[in-house]
């Protein structure tokens, strides 16, 4: 007779020794093979799981890099030249978080597209949407920080710009700049804390941000590119169905990742600026400062906004403005698939506007960028703050929640 897989009594050995001890196959059960998932996730789909690989790898690159960096003003830039000339395969771990770090960007953004094309934000997925945002918040966070810690040139007027934000707060904002950086200007105090940031307290509030995200996922259930739910008979058991897509998925990703960072690991002075070859110099200003590209749509906003305390305050709305979407979004349906018209040029012009901004921000700001950089603030936020409006106009009639089983 066939064992059920949830019947561990007729089994011996290891798996029934760990079975008494931890629920190893309660967690089979229910996340993987017990677990289903609508069956036309498609390849959007792949881009959470990226992330989790990509965790994996800054984690386990990170662990090694601060195996011989050292911060401090001193020591801090020659021991990332020691990393890259002296240290076993050290150039390869470098570039590999360097790498790593925009790489998550692009599927991070990926990700979220996703759920804006989807309307996976919406109903009953709202937290899952909410701690995804705390993570991507704590991403940045991360990011800034760690682009900080080899001490570049870039590295010390990009702290220098963005800690200078926290002074524009009316009253506080000098005092809050100065504990931030535990001195009256960005030195040795404020490389050493954000080291200690970087490689203990933001990766343990990562951990915990994607525990919780990945727990509202499986308890609301995936959404689907219809965005309507489905029932158990357009579903497929997660185990092996989309495990074995994304073991494939993921290899693919990390040829592509592989030849990015054994070939072009700068990328062009996209992931890595030329400035920050060069030591941090507070006597000499770069010509002119940008973030990394996956900050320069923001970047491009403060500059393109003449007052440095409305500036700073915009900037903050643009990415906060993401945290309200599943309360903006008053369409009946989630997916674009079933949207009308002009929730459908709203994203388009949302991502052109994203997309816009963030060359912008690399580049000189010239008063034609300025202005140009002022039109697609507009559009940014026009797309979140007219979505009440927009959203109800011209949707498609579908019923978003499969129809329930007649009592018995
Ligand atoms: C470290 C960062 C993150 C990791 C590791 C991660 C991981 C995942 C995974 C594994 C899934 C399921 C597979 C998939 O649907 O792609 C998922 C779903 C989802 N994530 Fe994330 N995520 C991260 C960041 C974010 C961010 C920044 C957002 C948005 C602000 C977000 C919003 C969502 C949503 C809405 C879903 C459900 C999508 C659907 O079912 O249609 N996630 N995430």
């Amino acid at each position: 007779m066939a064992t059920s897989p949830s019947d561990t009594s007729k089994r011996g050995g290891l798996l029934r020794w760990l079975e008494e001890r931890f629920p190893i196959q309660l967690f089979i059960d229910t996340q993987l093979t017990g677990y289903y998932a609508p069956k036309n996730l498609n390849r959007l789909y792949y881009f959470g799981v990226m992330a989790l690989v990509l965790l994996v790898v800054q984690f386990t690159t990170g662990i090694f890099l601060a195996m011989s960096y050292k911060p401090g003003e001193a020591t801090a830039f020659d021991s990332v030249q020691y990393i890259m000339r002296e240290v076993e395969w050290g150039w390869l771990i470098r570039y590999a978080h360097s790498t790593g770090a925009s790489f998550f960007f692009i599927v991070i953004y990926l990700h979220m597209f996703r759920a804006l094309l989807y309307g996976s934000y919406k109903a009953p997925r709202e937290l899952l949407w909410l701690f995804g945002m705390l993570l991507y918040l704590s991403l940045m966070a991360e990011a800034f920080l760690g682009y900080v810690l080899p001490w570049g040139n870039m590295s010390y007027w990009g702290a220098q710009v963005i800690v200078n934000l926290f002074s524009t707060i009316p009253g506080i904002g000098p005092g809050l700049a100065e504990w931030i950086r535990g001195d009256y200007v960005i030195a040795d105090a404020t490389l050493n804390r954000f080291f200690s940031l970087h490689v203990v307290a933001i990766p343990i509030g990562l951990l915990l941000l994607v525990t919780l995200h990945l727990t509202a996922l499986r308890t609301a259930g995936s959404n689907n590119p219809d965005g309507i739910e489905k029932g158990p008979e357009e579903s497929i058991p997660y185990h092996p169905y989309y495990v074995v897509a994304d073991v494939v998925a993921v290899a693919l990703f990390l040829v592509v990742f592989a030849i990015v960072v054994f070939f072009a690991p700068t990328f062009g002075g996209l992931f890595l600026e030329d400035a920050n070859f060069e030591p941090a110099n507070p006597l000499s200003t770069p010509e002119h400062i940008t973030p990394v590209w996956y900050f320069t749509p923001y970047y491009a906003i403060l500059r393109a906004i003449p007052d440095p305390r409305f500036g700073a305050l915009l900037t903050l709305l643009a990415v906060a403005s993401f945290l309200f979407l599943p309360w903006l979004d008053r369409s009946p349906v989630r997916s674009m698939r079933y949207k009308g018209w002009p929730s459908r040029i709203a994203l388009a012009a949302f991502v052109t506007s994203f997309i816009a901004l963030g060359y912008l921000g690399l580049q000189p700001a010239p008063r034609t960028y300025v202005v140009l950089a002022r039109a697609f603030t507009v559009v940014y936020f026009a797309f979140f703050w007219l979505m009440p409006v927009y959203s109800r106009i011209g949707t498609a009639s579908v019923r978003i929640n499969p129809p329930t089983a007649p009592a018995a």
